[in-house]
C-alpha cells in the first residue's frame, strides 16, 4: 500500500488569502493541495481555473497541486492546467467523449492522470484504462459544493476498487473525496484509500496541524 496523503481541498479556503492559507496547510502538515474546478455546466456551480493555480505556483508553493476537473468538456481546460503548473489532474469519464485519448493527452502534457466516478457511476470504464490511470477518484458525495455528509455505500465501492487495483499490478493511488473527517477517515483507510481529501473538516476547523494529525492517527489506527 502507498503512503497515505492528505489533500486538503481548497474549495473551503478563505478565496480572499488563498496563498496563504494554502502556506498554512502545508505548514500544518498536508501532502497536496486539491484543486475543486467547477463550470456550471458539469456540476451546478462555479469556482476557479487556471489562473488560480498558476498564481499559486508564482506565490511560492512547492506541493503537488491536484486538480479535480468537474467541468465539461475536459480536454482544453485539462492542458491549459498542465501549463499552468497542476501535478495531478482528474477528470469525470463521462465528461469526456475520448476518455483513452483524455488519459493520453494529460500524460503527454506531463501531468499525472486520475478518473473520478461519482457515487452513482459504474467503474466499467476502469478497466480498459488501467495502464494510463494513476489514481481513481471515488466521490463519496455528489460533486458541486464542500460540505457535505459521507455517502456510506462509497465504502463498499473502495473496498471494489482496491481489489481492482491490486488485481492490475499497476501503481494506482485511490483517493477517497466527499464528507471526509477525522472520525471517519479510519473507516475509510481500512476500506482501501490511501488519499484523503478534505475540505471542510480541515478549513472549517481552527487547528489545521491538530486536524491533519488527528486525521493521521486515524489512519494509522
Ligand atoms: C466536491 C469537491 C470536494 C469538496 C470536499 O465537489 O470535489 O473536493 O471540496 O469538501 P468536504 O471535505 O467539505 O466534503
Ligand atoms: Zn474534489
Amino acid at each position: 500500500r502507498q503512503s497515505p496523503i492528505i489533500a486538503p481541498s481548497i474549495l473551503s479556503a478563505d478565496f480572499a488569502r488563498l496563498g496563504e492559507e494554502v502556506d498554512q496547510v502545508i505548514a500544518a502538515g498536508a501532502d497536496w493541495v486539491h484543486f475543486d474546478v467547477m463550470d456550471n455546466h458539469y456540476v451546478p456551480n462555479l469556482t476557479i481555473g487556471p489562473m488560480v493555480c498558476e498564481a499559486l505556483r508564482k506565490h511560492g508553493v512547492t506541493a503537488p497541486i491536484d486538480v479535480h476537473l468537474m467541468v465539461e468538456p475536459v480536454d482544453e481546460l485539462a492542458q491549459m492546467f498542465a501549463k499552468a503548473g497542476a501535478s495531478l489532474i482528474s477528470f469525470h469519464p463521462e465528461a469526456s467523449r475520448h476518455v483513452d485519448r483524455s488519459l493520453q493527452a494529460i500524460r503527454a502534457a506531463g501531468c499525472k492522470t486520475g478518473l473520478v466516478f461519482n457515487p452513482a457511476t459504474p467503474l466499467d470504464v476502469l478497466r480498459y484504462v488501467m495502464d494510463k490511470v494513476d489514481m481513481v477518484l471515488l466521490m463519496s458525495v455528489n460533486p458541486g459544493f464542500g460540505g457535505q455528509s459521507f455517502i456510506p455505500a462509497a465504502l463498499d465501492k473502495l473496498r471494489e476498487v482496491r481489489a481492482l487495483i491490486d488485481a492490475s499490478g499497476h501503481e494506482i493511488r485511490l483517493e477517497i473525496d466527499g464528507g471526509v473527517k477525522a472520525d471517519n477517515i479510519g473507516a475509510i483507510a481500512a476500506a482501501g484509500a490511501d488519499t484523503f481529501v478534505a475540505g471542510s473538516a480541515i478549513f472549517g476547523a481552527s487547528d489545521y496541524q491538530a486536524t491533519i494529525r488527528a486525521m493521521r492517527d486515524a489512519i494509522a489506527e
